[in-house]
Order: structure tokens, then sequence, then C-alpha cells
């Protein structure tokens, strides 16, 4: 596995096995690689022969850049890639914020999509959309990939990225990833790490609850409504700081209308320390 901090070698090296005629997937991480993100990978290797995987932790999509969540975003480089040379990745990607951002994070141009960024958890981390799309969009910038893989976890992030590719006539397919859970049924996540076994035990009653909600649309038993309230309720009595419970429409998260049933449920809540957020489509 090639590892590379710098643009221009990232390129040297793609350009290479685009000349063999080879296609490219590009798989966008922050490191502290778990099951799930591994899963993207795996699934790259079945559509692409090179995949190249990207670790970066972005400062412009966290709401705090002096200290907080992104100070204390866990950092184990040296361990991610020794599970992505096991997992077969062709090339790790692993810029530092100067190269990025050389800059600063004030001057750079940024990609913002409108109105989809703006509800749901873009309610409770202003910007932080806009950060995920600029780098993003860097980043299909820097790879020039075929195709790029994103984990269906993060769905309103998917739907920002599939956004973003269409209206910026990006020539390349986005694939989405099914969610990796812990057999509990909590998604995996890096932010687990903020959670002690006890919590983490008590942290699948987020999954829980948006089984129960799903099951309660699925039987036609109640209004959107009221399993959005008794979303909310039974996570606040389970000890969640919940943010939202929402269904929504899968295509593009806006409210439901009557018949509508192509829907996701989606859920953020914060445990201890750390925001959790998950969602349930109603086909699945
Ligand atoms: P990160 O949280 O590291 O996630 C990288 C990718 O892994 C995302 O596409 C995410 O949806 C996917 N992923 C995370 N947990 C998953 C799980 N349990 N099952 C399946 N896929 C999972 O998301 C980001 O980084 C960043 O916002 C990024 C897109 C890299 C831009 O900075």
């Amino acid at each position: 596995m090639h590892e590379v901090q710098r643009i221009a070698e990232l390129r040297r090296q793609v350009a290479q096995w685009r000349g063999q005629g080879e296609r490219i997937a590009l798989v966008p991480t922050m490191g502290n690689l778990h099951a799930g993100h591994l899963r993207l990978l795996e699934a790259a290797r079945r559509v692409a022969p090179r995949v190249v995987v990207s670790i970066f932790v972005n400062p412009l999509q966290f709401s705090d850049t002096g200290g907080g969540d992104f100070a204390r975003y866990p950092r184990t480089l040296a361990a991610d890639a020794e599970r992505l040379r096991e997992a077969g990745a062709d090339l790790l990607f692993a810029p530092p914020v100067a190269e990025v951002y050389p800059d600063g994070l004030q001057a750079a141009t940024r990609v913002t999509v409108p109105g989809l960024s703006d509800i749901l958890c873009g309610v409770y981390r202003p910007g932080h959309f806009e950060g995920v799309a600029t780098v993003v969009s860097k980043l299909f910038n820097m790879v020039q990939p075929d195709l790029a893989l994103f984990g269906e976890k993060d769905y309103q992030q998917l739907l920002v990225i599939r956004r973003l590719v269409r209206d910026l006539c990006f020539p390349i397919e986005i694939l989405g990833v099914p969610t990796v859970r812990e057999p509990s049924g909590l998604a995996m996540s890096s932010r687990n790490h903020y959670l002690d076994e006890t919590q983490k035990a008590h942290a699948a009653r987020l999954y829980q609850t948006l089984c129960q909600a799903r099951e309660r649309l699925q039987s036609g038993a109640a209004e959107i409504d009221e399993i959005e309230a008794e979303g909310m309720q039974a996570l606040r009595a389970a000890g969640f700081r919940a943010e939202y419970f929402s269904v929504r429409r899968a295509a593009d998260l806006a409210p439901p209308t009557a018949g509508e049933r192509d829907l996701v449920i989606l859920a953020a809540a914060w445990l201890g320390e750390a925001r959790l957020i998950d969602n349930l489509r109603l086909d699945s």
C-alpha cells in the first residue's frame, strides 16, 4: 500500500493507474477506522481494481476548531494504516491540514448545498455540511476517482454529496453502503469511543427506538407526528439528550406527504459526551 501525504504524489500514482486503464474508487474518512469504514473499503474493492482511502480530520466541518470536538477527535494513523494494508487498500492519502488548506480555513473557497444542509443535523451543527461538502469536493478534485463510497449511517451527508455531485457535474458515481452495527444494534462510529462500556450497551436504545418507530409506521397504528413525538419521549426517558427524531422522505429528506412510502427515520441524540446519529429506511 502506498502511503502519501502530498497532492502531487497522489496525482502521480493515480495517473499511473489511470494510464493502465484502471478504475479508481475513493473512500473518504477521518480515520480511527472501524468495521464500518472497512465495509466501505470491501465494497470499493468489489467495484474497482484500485482503491484510495483518505484519512483527514477536516477542521472545516467542526464548529469548534480551537478545541472541543476537533481537538479531541481520535487520531490513530499508524493503526489505521495497518488495518488498511491488511484489508487491501492500494493507497492511503493522509494529508496534513496545510496541504488541504494552504491559505488557512478562512480564505478557503466553500461549497454550500443549501436546503439539505440546513435541516436535521444542520440545525444543530451550523456550517458542518458546508465543511463536509467543501472537503469532499476538494478530495474529488485531488483524487479524481471514478466512484466514491459513503456510509448510509450518515444519511444526510450521503444526500448532500449526491446533490453536490449532480450540481457541480463531478463525473463520479456515488455508492451508498448500509450501516454496520455492533451485535447490540448500535451503529459503529468513531464517536462511540467517548462512551464507557455501560453507556455503550445503553446506546443501543437509539437503534431500538428507531426499530419501534418503524414498526409503528408500518402497522399504520399512528400518524407521523405522533411517532416522532413518541420517539423523542422514548429517547429522553432512556437518558438521552435528544436533538431530533424525524420521519422524512428518503429521496430528499422533505417532510413526507400522505401516502409516501419511501421513508427514512432519522435521529440524533447525546449520551454522555457522545453525539450519536442513526437512521432506518422504511423499505429495508
Ligand atoms: P467518517 O465519520 O470517518 O466516516 C467515513 C465514512 O464511513 C462515511 O461515509 C461514513 O458514513 C462511513 N461510516 C461511518 N460509520 C459507518 C458504519 N457504522 N457503517 C457504514 N459506514 C459507516 O463521514 C466522515 O468521516 C466525513 O464527514 C468525511 C465524509 C470523510 C468528510 O470529511
